[in-house]
């Protein structure tokens, strides 16, 4: 499948460039579609859009904006299953999970939708008389989503949803892996009756149009879902804007000697080997209770080498492509690393067949917390099993990354559960279920080096908002807080 050279959007107007860039089917290397390449004037344009909108849209009543975003999410609804097979062939992701990600820019839209009747601020009290005092919410400004290719339709309804109904008015730069799903969602946007100006879409690459955005003196914030090294950057670059960074994790799944195995090897299989390990919240470390660790390895091992690769088109695929070839040789230097530092291969560690970005399901053994396998992001499909006596011990070796995004722990007891809640330093703690799978009316997000950033969930109003401190006083006199004293 072509689909020809798109376009991107700026103040309702949708604008071609002759430099295009490709944009690839992952599991065939074949391009789909070419996307403009987005320069700093292209920014600008988009900023002077969107600071022309801001006025109008954020006088918007709430209820009206938010009623734009519910027909985007019953738009994507009714072309569910055409937009599933866009993220297939764009991103990679089998079917049933590129459904799954349409379905959670569904649910997601319709949440925010309903915020256009809350985004609610508190009343209370005041020490002084005759004194009202009460909080309400005001759009943060024009902001900046930068958004990832892993879930090309989840994530830019997460932002946009939360951004819009705030009454924000929005510069969006997708990923340049996967620019058509969010041209996609641009587009129904418009067809929503969203007013020029108030979502603007640049696409192009982050040394250009993320940069420049990044930097832009009349961006107001910037939501980013990335890597750690980019959210460093950003911080360092943004000056003052308000920043919402979503910045991956190392997490880590408990098998307790008191488990139910096969529910553990199930979670560890979806958690480690769905999406192809490309989720800031996929598995990448199991820290296995050294009684039950051969048996359980044993079986991740036989599960693992029965995963068949192919297109995520295919009913056959287990596993679909890595994104791009950069991806594919990262996982291929960590397989190197992980070997020279010792770990023992199980099973996996080479691509897959054909032209697309295919590699193995991949399983360490032997793995020591130091490793740099058992520490760093690798963003595709290898799972490094690590071993513990103590339960505090595993929840030492949990806490032993730098990143804090979510974690899971499989055991009957109770009590062990609950300790595991308290001692595992991360955002999202699963009870025996796997790392992944969180819901869109739940805070999402991570603590140490994941950001601290909350998104969806009603939390996700406070990124795209900020709360202004309101003091009415109809005493028709100058009270003085902290000096008069009216107790008396
Ligand atoms: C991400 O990987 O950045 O919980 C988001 C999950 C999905 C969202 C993942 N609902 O895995």
């Amino acid at each position: 499948m072509f689909i020809g050279k798109q376009k991107m959007h700026i103040n309702g107007k949708w604008i071609g460039k002759t430099k295009n860039f490709d944009d690839h089917d992952p599991a065939t290397g074949k391009v789909i579609a070419r996307f403009p390449v987005g320069d700093e004037d292209d920014v600008d344009e988009a900023v002077f859009a969107a600071h022309k909108a801001l006025d109008a849209w954020s006088k918007t009543p709430p209820p009206t904006r938010a009623h734009m975003i519910l027909k985007v999410s019953m738009m994507l609804k009714a072309d569910k299953e055409r937009l599933g097979r866009l993220v297939s062939a764009e991103m990679g992701k089998v079917l049933p999970e590129a459904l799954g990600d349409v379905q959670e820019a569904i649910d997601m839209l319709e949440y925010f939708s309903g915020e256009g009747r809350r985004l609610l601020g508190n009343t209370t009290t005041s020490e002084l008389r005759s004194k009202f005092c009460m909080t309400v919410r005001r759009p943060v400004g024009v902001m900046g989503l930068i958004t990832p290719w892993n879930f090309p339709f989840a994530i830019p309804a997460w932002k946009l949803g939360a951004a819009l109904v705030c009454g924000n008015t929005v510069v969006l730069k997708p990923s340049s892996d996967t620019p058509l799903c969010a041209y996609e969602m641009v587009r129904l946007f418009e067809k929503a009756g969203l007013p020029p100006g108030v979502l603007n879409l640049v696409t192009g690459p982050a040394s250009s149009v993320g940069e420049a955005m990044v930097k832009h003196p009349e961006i107001d914030g910037i939501s980013f879902t990335g890597s750690k090294a980019t959210g460093e950057w950003i911080t360092k670059n943004a000056g003052l804007k308000k920043l919402g960074l979503e910045l991956g994790g190392k997490n880590a799944i408990i098998v307790m000697d008191d488990a139910d195995l096969e529910l553990a090897v199930d979670g560890i299989i979806w958690g480690a080997f769905g999406t192809t390990g490309q989720r800031c919240t996929s598995a990448s470390r199991v820290i296995a209770d050294s009684c039950i660790k051969e048996k359980l390895v044993k079986e991740i091992v036989a599960r693992a080498t029965k995963l068949r690769l192919g297109s995520g088109l295919l009913k056959t695929t287990d596993v679909g492509p890595l994104i791009n070839k950069a991806a594919l040789e990262k996982t291929e230097k960590y397989v190197r690393i992980g070997q020279d530092e010792g770990a023992k291969l199980l099973c996996g560690g080479k691509r897959g067949p054909g032209k697309g970005f295919f590699f193995q399901p991949t399983v360490f053994d032997s793995v020591q917390k130091e490793m740099r396998i058992a520490r760093e992001e690798i963003f595709g499909p290898v799972l490094s099993v690590l071993e513990f006596d103590e339960l505090d011990e595993a929840i030492d070796i949990a806490n032993s990354v730098e990143y804090g995004l979510s974690s899971s722990i499989y055991t009957k007891d109770v009590n062990n559960a609950f300790r595991a809640i308290e001692g595992i330093e991360s955002g999202i703690t699963y009870v025996n279920s796997s790392t992944i799978g969180a819901e869109v009316h739940l805070p999402f997000g991570g603590v140490k080096g994941t950001g601290h950033t909350r998104e969806a969930g009603i939390l996700g109003i406070d990124e795209f908002s900020h709360v202004k401190s309101v003091y009415v006083d109809y005493s028709g006199k100058l009270q003085r807080a902290q000096i008069d004293d009216y107790s008396k």
